[in-house]
């Protein structure tokens, strides 16, 4: 599997956005050149979740991830909701693949129904267009007859629906496995390599002390 690639990544206001910091996180320093672009939801999701204030600004925005993640100079840009000059508005530019995550069901919707009106929904439908891999990490519970709808349309077109889903049966300890059992799917089905954490069939660390 490759070790770096051209990666779009678009936080959505979906519930779920340590998936999405983890994941730009393990992109960043699995070598991965990512492009990133977020919602004003967005925002509000990252404050209540985890009492981040995502800057508005994308130069400023990419100096404050870059940092926080210790990304490399010209490894992350970020791009403004509605920068349609953004190389990722065009198929002609050389991204590999997108990760929406997480993704809300009104983005999910719109990428089902290629509206196109803002970057993150262009760049997916993009991705659709030029055969790329496109994961879509959604999250709501219940799911609406419309929801899944639109989820089968984009499973039809080439999409990866990969829900938040987490297994337990690598008897997670802490949060951060859980949160990790989810971006390793989406690590993997962008195609870039990752340790994190063992596959089914590969030697495990002994259960706890106490059994569980
Ligand atoms: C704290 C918070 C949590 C939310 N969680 C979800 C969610 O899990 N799934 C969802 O589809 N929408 C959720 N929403 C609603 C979306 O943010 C809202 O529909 C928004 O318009 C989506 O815009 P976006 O897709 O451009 O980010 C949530 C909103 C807030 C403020």
């Amino acid at each position: 599997m490759a070790t770096a690639r051209t990666i779009t990544l678009a936080f959505t206001g979906a519930s779920g956005m340590p998936y999405g910091l983890r994941l730009l996180e393990c992109l960043l320093a699995a070598g991965a050149t990512v492009g990133l672009v977020y919602s004003p939801a967005a925002q509000i999701v990252a404050k209540q979740e985890c009492g981040l204030a995502f800057p508005t600004q994308p130069r400023e925005a990419a100096r404050w991830f870059a940092g926080r993640y210790g990304a490399r100079p010209g490894q992350l840009s970020v791009y403004g909701r509605d920068d349609w000059m953004a190389p990722i508005a065009s198929g002609s530019a050389p991204a590999d693949a997108m990760a929406v995550c997480p993704c809300t069901m009104g983005t999910l919707g719109a990428i089902a129904h290629g509206l196109a009106d803002n970057l993150i929904e262009r760049a997916a439908d993009v991705a659709l267009k030029e055969r790329r891999p496109l994961v879509l990490v959604p999250r709501e519970t219940p799911l609406s007859a419309i929801h899944l709808e639109n989820m089968l349309t984009l499973a039809r077109a080439g999409a990866t629906i990969l829900p938040p889903a987490p297994g337990f049966y690598g008897r997670p300890r802490r949060l951060d496995d859980v949160v990790d059992f989810v971006v390793a799917r989406v690590m993997d089905h962008l195609g870039v390599a990752h340790t994190l954490g063992p596959r089914w069939g590969e030697r495990r660390a002994p259960p706890h002390a106490d059994g569980a």
